[in-house]
């Protein structure tokens, strides 16, 4: 099978690496810029900072701040009239997933004249985008490095996952500093989807001698530092350890791919609302657990790179060991079951689950699992981990 890898052409990781935006601006050649966040960086400065850097550079930069957790097509369609409106050459993506996912839609919506729904699915981006800068808050999704975005078709509750390396940025600023800020519960939430990032592009049917090396120090990474940035929310070595690890694990799995996890987590969230790195957390460990027989030596290889098992212990005892210590960790940083958090009931999310599950599956992502699932057995899945 031959791999294809891509990643933004510039990366640049470090303490202060957010202070290169408006050099990063000028060398793509923009002069007004449109910087895609939230409402959190307006009142955190973070924003208006940026924007002063960049008219420091004489870039102009028109601020558009109404992005919502899990971005919608609306979301999209008002920054494009907003960027045609200001006439923007550039864009910038700026926080966590949410508005990264957004400003790069937005930036091949300003280019490519197509309703976002044919956007949806693999290679379905004609031409190239406006430049793009994407500066991660989170850490996190890694979507400041893949070539995916993920964006809710408000019309039909569905989350639409596109996959295009037209959708690269051109320059990522990975600075861990804008992680301190993280509360607990969020730093929890999208360390596990780092973690998930990790775990699914080693054991998925896609993974390659590209992406192993970065998926496993992503693992790695995780592991070794998640429940202290989640402790300790000022530990800078741990927080930098964090954001590498996101980065890491975006690569690896943009280029390998994300599987039953995501399948299942994307309708969890489409439909009842919940944060992706919590519902991928809640799915983590049952999943896991049902997955194991496809792929035993590598989920062993897991289990030893978080300190499951001993390197000595055999591939199956290994494997074995892996759900129960993602059920502990999940436990440790206060993360609790499925139905804890939605507040519909049962009756209602039974009512859902043919149909999350048909949305799991026309995803793709659950073909590339180590075991594939029928929709018969994503039901049973959604039950269990209920
Ligand atoms: N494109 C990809 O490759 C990819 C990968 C995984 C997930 N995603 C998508 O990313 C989105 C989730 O992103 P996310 O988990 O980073 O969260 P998010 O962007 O939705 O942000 C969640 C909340 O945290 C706040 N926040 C962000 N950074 C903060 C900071 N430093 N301090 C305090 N608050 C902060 C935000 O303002 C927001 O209120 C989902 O839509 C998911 O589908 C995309
Ligand atoms: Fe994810």
């Amino acid at each position: 099978m031959t791999a294809q890898f891509n990643v933004p052409s510039t990366i640049l990781v470090g303490e202060g690496a957010c202070q290169q935006l408006a050099a990063q601006a000028a060398r793509l050649g923009g002069r007004r810029a449109l910087l895609v966040t939230d409402v959190t960086m307006v009142s955190s400065g973070l924003a208006g900072r940026c924007v002063e850097q960049l008219k420091a550079a004489s870039i102009a930069a028109t601020l558009f701040s109404s992005v919502q957790p899990d971005p919608t097509d609306k979301n999209v369609q008002d920054g494009l009239a907003l960027l045609r409106k200001e006439n923007c050459d550039l864009v910038i993506g700026l926080g966590g997933g949410s508005p990264m996912d957004a400003a790069k839609v937005i930036a091949v919506a300003a280019t490519n004249d197509a309703p976002l729904r044919e956007f949806a699915g693999y290679h379905r981006i004609a031409k190239p985008g406006l430049p793009l800068i994407l500066i991660p808050t989170t850490a996190g999704t890694g979507s400041e490095v893949t070539k995916v975005a993920v964006i809710t078709d408000t019309g039909r509750d569905v989350k639409m996952m596109m996959l295009d390396v037209h959708l690269l940025a051109r320059a990522a600023l990975v600075d861990f500093e804008l992680s301190l800020t993280m509360p607990a519960s969020l730093t929890a939430h999208v360390g596990v989807d780092t973690l998930t990032h990790g775990i699914e592009a080693y054991v998925s049917r896609k993974a390659n001698a590209l992406t192993d090396p970065l998926a496993t120090e992503c693992i790695r990474l995780t592991a070794s530092h998640l429940f202290t940035a989640w402790q300790e929310p000022g530990n800078r070595a741990a927080r930098e350890a964090m954001m590498l690890a996101a980065c890491l694990g975006g690569m690896a799995f943009a280029n390998s791919s994300v599987c039953l996890v995501h399948g299942m987590s994307r309708p969890i969230g489409a439909v009842f609302h919940l944060a992706h790195g919590l519902s991928n957390a809640l799915l983590l460990p049952e999943i896991t657990r049902w997955s194991l027989r496809g792929a035993v030596p590598r989920y062993a290889q897991v289990a030893r790179l978080v300190g499951a098992a001993a390197n000595a212990v055999a591939d199956e005892a290994a494997a074995a060991a892996l759900p129960e210590y993602l059920g502990r960790l999940n436990a440790r940083l206060g993360i609790g079951r499925l139905r804890d958090f939605i507040k519909a009931g049962q009756a209602e999310f039974e009512q859902k689950l043919t149909a999350m599950a048909e949305a799991a599956l026309a995803s793709g992502s659950p073909q590339n699992n180590p075991v594939v699932p029928s929709a018969g057995e994503i039901v049973e899945l959604y039950r269990k981990v209920w």
